[in-house]
């Protein structure tokens, strides 16, 4: 009989579609609603043939050898999977999948409320609301900058990049974009967005926004340097992944007025937020909340489910991350 290995408990949807397709006594779930630890980790994956993990755990070449050559595939419950070590898993030949698409629309409906939020101070107006100090409506209280008709850029123009564009027409922006794989003509007609250089994109984004895998040539890309070079009024976006960006520099960025503030849903060492970003007003600061609502959570535990039965029944996994690099 197999064992898989769930890593904190997800919605049951997901779990029962393991069950009915493996058995009950099949699926081994972690019974606490938080973090697993590296030894409980380690615990959990001993002999496992399938660990379904979180995008907090890290599943290294030491949790992948601890489970042992019984394991075939490591399905992400997260689009990104940074915090797996996809070449040590390839060595191995343990399959990696992810569960891309489904979670696009919510991740680029969150990547609106950002914008919307720090272009027009939300979070901060909500905080001196709730503290009870509004003495009433004043002509220059919290004033924000506009959305409408402004430049939206785009770094990393994939699923979730495409569907953050397409709300902007809504907007009647101007859509300009960096990525590294560029758009075919039809698409970028159909989205209405100009590719540029990252000197432009940062120069002419009135808002920024951040949609790429971290990868080497993104960890830490958004610095000191890239932050003066954005317009005073700016807005930058994050709603990919932390290590994209030097918190440090984006905090005292913002503190200096180089932009004028900042949506974060993803940290540099989640759950950590760099002590000078709290005291940030223009941050608003949520917690790596992109695809967090019930339709969107309940098919990412249907697509991880789906592509760990389809590995253990020797059927190719649906989102097969490492498949172009698998040992022929
Ligand atoms: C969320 O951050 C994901 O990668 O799914
Ligand atoms: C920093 O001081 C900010 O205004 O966000």
């Amino acid at each position: 009989m197999s064992r898989v290995f769930v890593t904190r408990p997800i919605p049951d949807n997901g779990l029962d579609e393991l069950r009915a397709a493996l058995g009950a006594e099949a699926v081994d779930v972690f019974p606490h609603d938080r973090p697993i630890n590296r030894d409980e980790l380690l615990e959990g994956a001993a002999g496992a043939n399938a660990l379904l993990p979180m995008l907090t755990d890290p599943v290294d070449a030491e949790v992948m050898d601890r489970a042992g050559a019984s394991l075939k595939v490591i399905a992400n419950y997260a689009v990104g999977f940074n915090n797996i070590d996809v070449d040590a898993a390839t060595e191995r030949r343990i399959m990696v999948a992810n569960t891309p698409g489904v979670l696009t629309e919510a991740t680029a409906d969150l990547t609106w409320t950002l914008i919307m939020a720090a272009a027009r101070r939300a979070g901060e107006a909500e905080r001196y609301l709730r503290a009870g100090e509004w003495d009433g409506w004043g002509p220059q209280q919290f004033l924000g900058v506009d959305v409408n008709g402004q430049t939206l850029g785009v770094f990393g123009m994939g699923r979730i990049g495409q569907a953050v564009a397409r709300r902007a027409r809504g907007f009647n922006m101007r859509v300009i974009y960096t990525t590294r794989t560029p758009l075919d003509a039809e698409t970028e007609r159909a989205i209405g967005a100009e590719a540029v250089g990252f000197e432009t994109l940062l120069a002419e984004s009135d808002i920024l926004s951040v949609h790429c895998p971290l990868t080497s040539e993104t960890r830490g890309l958004f610095g000191r340097e890239a932050f003066q070079a954005m317009k005073p009024t700016a807005l930058f976006i994050n709603t990919s992944r932390g290590q994209a960006v030097d918190e440090a520099a984006l905090a005292e960025a913002l503190h200096e007025g180089a932009i004028f503030g900042a949506g974060l849903d993803v940290f540099e060492n989640e759950p950590a937020i760099h002590p000078r970003l709290l005291e940030c007003p223009h941050a608003v600061l949520l917690p790596h909340l992109g695809s967090a609502t019930h339709a969107t959570r309940a098919k990412m535990a249907s697509i991880a489910a789906g592509n760990i039965i389809a590995a253990l029944q020797g059927r190719r996994p649906r989102h097969w991350v490492n498949q172009d690099a698998w040992p022929a």
